[in-house]
């Protein structure tokens, strides 16, 4: 297998739309590459490789920016009426240009609840939530874009700068207790080095639409959050029944526990030969303990 740049090059260049915690960190990644990536924001910055785009307001980029794209990757929520912000805008925009690939960051939310079970890509999408009905709604508009579109279905992302332990340092550490409930989780670095990955392996590897990136061992939060606590060698405070704890959550993240499923990771990691950095959350929380 191909795991080295050749591929991904200088003459390959990026858009990033939504450059939020996965799209910086995979600009950061392709541009080492050798690949020039430019990344979308709602507001103006001072970073010369970013342009705003923000569909809320219409403020499209300018035309220039598109001179010479090769790749999309969106990693841009729902709008609130459950419309792609990325389609709505720019449809016509990218499919004027010679792409060789698109990617849409999703959610593991389409599944809806599997009461523990675990689900795949072959499972019929079944969402539970308003948001993952939006979410769905936006894959099927990529889906149907005509444009060359590979979907990656995540579970919760975290790393360095977001984890447990900034829940911890912000005291907003809440330890809940929930008979038989497991979380997916990935390591941001693992959806950009799986992207990548199937990027450099394009050639070689069967193309799937819709690839889940998740590690290899959902679990309970509580051991999530008691393994941060022994990194920092404090107690753990006594958790709390989610019964009991209901009623202070917002609806937000009251709808996280609602759903219960365990996403398989065996299309990209066994069919595809994807080799995750951070097979599960103690070698990924060391990583972000290490990097905090
Ligand atoms: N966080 C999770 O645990 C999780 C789990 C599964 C899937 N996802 C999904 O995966 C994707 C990436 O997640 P993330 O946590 O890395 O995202 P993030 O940090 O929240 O970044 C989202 C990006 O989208 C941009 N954006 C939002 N609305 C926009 C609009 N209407 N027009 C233009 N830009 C807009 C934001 O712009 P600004 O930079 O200006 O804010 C930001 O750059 C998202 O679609 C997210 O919903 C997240």
């Amino acid at each position: 297998m191909n795991n080295s740049a050749s591929s991904l090059n200088n003459k390959k260049k990026f858009l990033i739309l939504g450059c939020g915690f996965s799209g910086s960190f995979f600009a950061k990644r392709i541009r080492e590459l050798g690949c020039t990536a430019l990344t979308s924001s709602r507001s103006d910055n001072k970073d010369q490789n970013s342009f705003v785009f923000n569909s809320e307001n219409g403020k499209v980029p300018n035309k220039k920016i598109f001179d010479g794209v090769t790749h999309i990757l969106s990693c841009i929520p729902p709008d609130k009426n459950g419309n792609d912000p990325v389609l709505g805008s720019l449809k016509d925009q990218l499919k004027s240009l010679s792409l060789e690939w698109v990617g849409y960051l999703s959610t593991t939310g389409v599944y809806g609840n599997t009461k523990g079970n675990w689900v795949s890509e072959i499972d019929l999408p079944n969402p539970y939530q308003n948001r993952s009905h939006r979410r769905l709604n936006c894959e099927k508009q990529w889906i149907e874009s005509g444009l060359p579109v590979q979907i990656f279905r995540l579970p919760g992302i975290y790393g360095p700068g977001r984890s447990i332990f900034e829940t911890i340092r912000n005291k907003k550490i809440r330890v809940i207790s929930k008979k038989n409930q497991v979380f997916s989780r990935i390591h941001v670095a693992d959806i950009t080095n799986a992207i990548i990955y199937l990027l450099q392996n394009k050639n070689y590897l069967k193309f799937y639409q819709i690839i889940n990136i998740a590690d290899d061992e959902p679990c309970s939060q509580i051991e999530v959050i008691q393994y941060c606590y022994d990194l920092l060698g404090l107690k753990m405070p006594k958790p709390i029944l989610f019964e009991d704890a209901k009623k202070e959550l917002s609806p937000i993240a009251q709808s996280f526990w609602m759903e219960n499923r365990r996403v398989s990771n065996k299309l990209l990691c066994k069919t595809l030969g994807y080799k995750l950095i951070y097979k599960n959350y103690k070698l990924g929380l060391k990583n972000c303990f290490l990097n905090s």
